[in-house]
Parts: structure tokens; C-alpha cells; sequence
């Protein structure tokens, strides 16, 4: 596994079911502010693609309460036939992804001439770097993510994966 792109956290327990029913049909969900900033794109509409920043309920508190570094978080929801734009993350450093949805399309790391360096389907719970361009170019259907942010230099989450202290276990 390259571990420059992804790590897959496998172990990391969490409850499926009561973290899709926090989102599931919730009115909170918006255009990404920003898309609609840097490219004046209103992502619900044009992409398919929309956000549900800072949700907040007990089995949310428990998750981010695990990881050993400060964070908020949010669902992001690309409905059948949408696009995540490729972009690299503004604030950002890494994201612990959790997949809400079965099968997700892969998420597509590119250089600065927009050429495939890297793909990668989720099986499960993964960490992944925001600092090197990515997107997810193709949905054949709706693809819900759960998404803990992480704002240390990626280099030092490795490390902390190595030394198995990135989340209380
Ligand atoms: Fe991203």
C-alpha cells in the first residue's frame, strides 16, 4: 500500500447503521461554499454533490472523541451520476473516511497535468491525504461518505498510525 495517498484503518469500530440514519433524508445538506468561492459552482446542482457540515449526535461525539488529534467533521453525499470535482482541500490536511453507502466509486489522485497517479475503492474505514489532487469522476449511484478532518501535516499521522496512537483503540 502506497501510504502516500491512503491508509486503510480497518479495525477502527464504529456504528454503520446509527451514523446513516444521522444524515438520512436531512435537510441539512448544502452546495459546497467552497466550489461556489474558488469556481463559482453550485455543486447541489451542477455536480450533484452536497454537504452536511458539523452534525452532531452521540454516536458522532464517539467517534471524533477516539482520534487523537483535533477535528470536526461532516457528512458529503454525490448522488447517482454526480462528480466530485477534483480539487485539492483548502484546510484540510487528511480525512478519515467512512464509507455510509455500498460500493462507492473510487476516489482518483492526479499530478499537476490532471494524470491518474493513484486509485483507490474503499472497503472500509480509510484515511486519506487531501493534499494532493483528487475527485471522484464517476458515481453510477449515490455515494454518502462520514468524514472526520484532520488538520496535522500528513507526514505526522503516519507516524502516529505507525505508532498506533492516531486513534484510541
Ligand atoms: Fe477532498
Amino acid at each position: 500500500m502506497d501510504d502516500r495517498y491512503i491508509i486503510p484503518l480497518p479495525d477502527f469500530k464504529y456504528d454503520h447503521q446509527a451514523l446513516f440514519d444521522v444524515q438520512d433524508n436531512n435537510e441539512n445538506y448544502v452546495a459546497n461554499p467552497h466550489f461556489k468561492k474558488s469556481r463559482n459552482l453550485d455543486t447541489s446542482k451542477d455536480n450533484l454533490f452536497s454537504d452536511f457540515f458539523n452534525p452532531s449526535s452521540p454516536v458522532i461525539e464517539e467517534i471524533k472523541n477516539k482520534f487523537n488529534f483535533k477535528t470536526d467533521c461532516k457528512f458529503t453525499r454525490v448522488l447517482a451520476g454526480g462528480v466530485l470535482p477534483s480539487h485539492i482541500d483548502p484546510k484540510r490536511t487528511a480525512v478519515v473516511m467512512f464509507p455510509i453507502t455500498d460500493g462507492p466509486s473510487p476516489i482518483v489522485y492526479y499530478d499537476e497535468n490532471k494524470n491518474k497517479l493513484f486509485e483507490y475503492t474503499y472497503t472500509g474505514v480509510t484515511l486519506i491525504n487531501a493534499k494532493i489532487e483528487h475527485g471522484v469522476p464517476v458515481n453510477k449511484s449515490d455515494r454518502i461518505f462520514f468524514q472526520v478532518n484532520s488538520y496535522l501535516p500528513w507526514e505526522q499521522l503516519v507516524t502516529m498510525y505507525k505508532e498506533n496512537t492516531l486513534y484510541e483503540q
